[in-house]
């Protein structure tokens, strides 16, 4: 049981990627910049991209087969009656993103489905409401889905910081990951560091804004957190943030280690580490990023049971919530490892023409043409083992998505 008897947690995590990747050594050079400025001032190594067959729902699907592998007589399916999917870069402005997740899945029809959107925030409310469900009605579980495919506009100072990623949390009263902790620190203040008006295929950023509204934002959610009498941040094993591009995680937690025993320092700045793994890879999953940063710190620290894990939540516009999460037995087995690393092993390099032929098929006006762009209608065909689900195209304007039976 967590504090106050509360017992809703993660049941299971996994997360998925994009098929293909851009180097930022090569993005360094078509901009004229030193590789050093993304690979060590931002901390980025490579970013993932999504086919054009791919995007946040296909992902997101890839990222909920793995959770529910095993479940072979719909026992766990059967008991999902809320899925939240969480997004900022979703594929209609009506029709929720996880109503095909939930037909592709076989998720029953009594079923409460629904997208959320606060930027980078959403996916920790969704977790915040699922738990709540869960509260009201242990037998039952529900389905957390945050997805999202970042991508700015060629040539502005975020393009490094682009990236894709999707990542599923079932949420249950068997919490074999996690108790999330029900005391978190919250802090809401509407700013204008980053927005995407209706129009827009790409964000409008702020980027020197952006990183002092989200270390202001964890300053006062830390300071709310704190007069909330939650557990000791002074006892927690490690942390993971919001994590846009790894050097933002670096900076939020020397800002954290102000108020931390030095010898807290050198362990803290291990675990960071052990939290950006994936990240540095992926780049920015928005939605997604602070819980593949937990599932990398989970994956790659040395932890045991019973740590507690304090995680910073950041959605520009802006809000941010400060909670923590403790660890339970055996807690590994429920992670999902091989399968969500296999996908970064199996993405292919895009060339840098092929990397600019995506970015404009991505944002290009109206529906995406793929026969504009050759270069890309050759990758789109390549087979990839163990992708199982696929965006076809359109019919009247309505997406069309089918599975398909794996290559394993
Ligand atoms: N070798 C090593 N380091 C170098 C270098 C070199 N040759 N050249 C520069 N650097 C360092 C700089 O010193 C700097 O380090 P510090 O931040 O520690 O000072 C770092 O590289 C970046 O350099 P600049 O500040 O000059 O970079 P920039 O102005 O071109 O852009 C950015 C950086 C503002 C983060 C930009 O990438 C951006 O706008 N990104 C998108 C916005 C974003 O992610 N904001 C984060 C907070 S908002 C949020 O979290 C929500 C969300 O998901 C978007």
């Amino acid at each position: 049981m967590g504090i106050s008897g509360q017992s809703a947690g993660i049941e299971r995590i996994s997360w998925s990627t994009g098929h293909l990747f851009f180097d930022l050594e090569d993005l360094a050079q078509m901009r004229g910049q030193e590789a050093e400025k993304y690979t060590q001032g931002i901390g980025q190594k490579q970013m993932s991209f999504c086919l054009p067959s791919e995007d946040v729902v296909t992902m997101a699907c890839e990222a909920c087969y793995d959770l529910l592998a095993g479940d072979d007589h719909g026992e766990i399916r059967n008991s999902i009656r809320l899925l939240i999917f969480a997004t900022e870069s979703s594929v209609d402005q009506s029709k929720a993103a996880g109503m095909w997740v939930h037909r592709l899945l076989g998720l029953p029809s009594s079923c409460r489905v629904v997208e959320m959107k606060q930027a980078c925030y959403s996916t920790t409310a969704a977790v915040r409401l699922a738990t709540s469900h869960v509260e009201m009605f242990p037998e039952e579980r529900a389905l957390v889905i945050g997805s999202d495919e970042a991508i700015y506009s060629l040539e502005t100072a975020a393009e490094p910081t682009q990236g894709a990623g999707a990542v599923a949390l079932l949420i249950s009263s068997k919490a074999n990951v996690a108790l999330i902790d029900p005391i978190a620190g919250l802090h809401s203040e509407e700013s204008n560091d980053f927005w995407r008006p209706n129009r827009h295929k790409t964000p409008i950023v702020d980027g020197k804004l952006s990183t002092r509204c989200y270390l202001n934002s964890m300053k006062q959610a830390i300071a709310d957190y704190h007069s909330r009498s939650g557990p000791s941040i002074n006892s927690f094993a490690g942390f993971c943030f919001h994590t846009p591009f790894p050097k933002m995680a670096h900076k939020a937690l020397h800002q954290l280690l102000k108020q931390l025993p030095e010898e807290k320092e050198k362990p803290l700045k291990e675990q960071l580490k052990n939290s950006l793994t994936y990240c540095e890879k992926i780049g920015n999953c928005y939605s997604a990023s602070l819980w593949i940063a937990f599932a990398s710190t989970l994956n790659h620290g040395e932890l045991i049971d019973g740590d507690r894990i304090g995680l910073f939540s950041y959605g520009s516009g802006s809000v941010g919530e400060f909670l923590s999460v403790s660890l339970q037995p055996g807690f590994s087995q429920y992670l999902h490892r091989g399968s969500s690393e296999k996908r970064i092993m199996q993405r292919k390099p895009l060339s840098k023409e092929e990397y600019t032929a995506l970015h404009r098929f991505k944002t290009s006006d109206g529906e995406p043409d793929l026969s504009q762009e050759p270069v890309l209608e050759e990758m789109n065909q390549q087979p990839f083992p163990s992708r199982r689900f696929y965006f076809i195209g359109h019919e009247g304007g309505a997406r069309l998505y089918e599975e398909r039976d794996a290559r394993v």
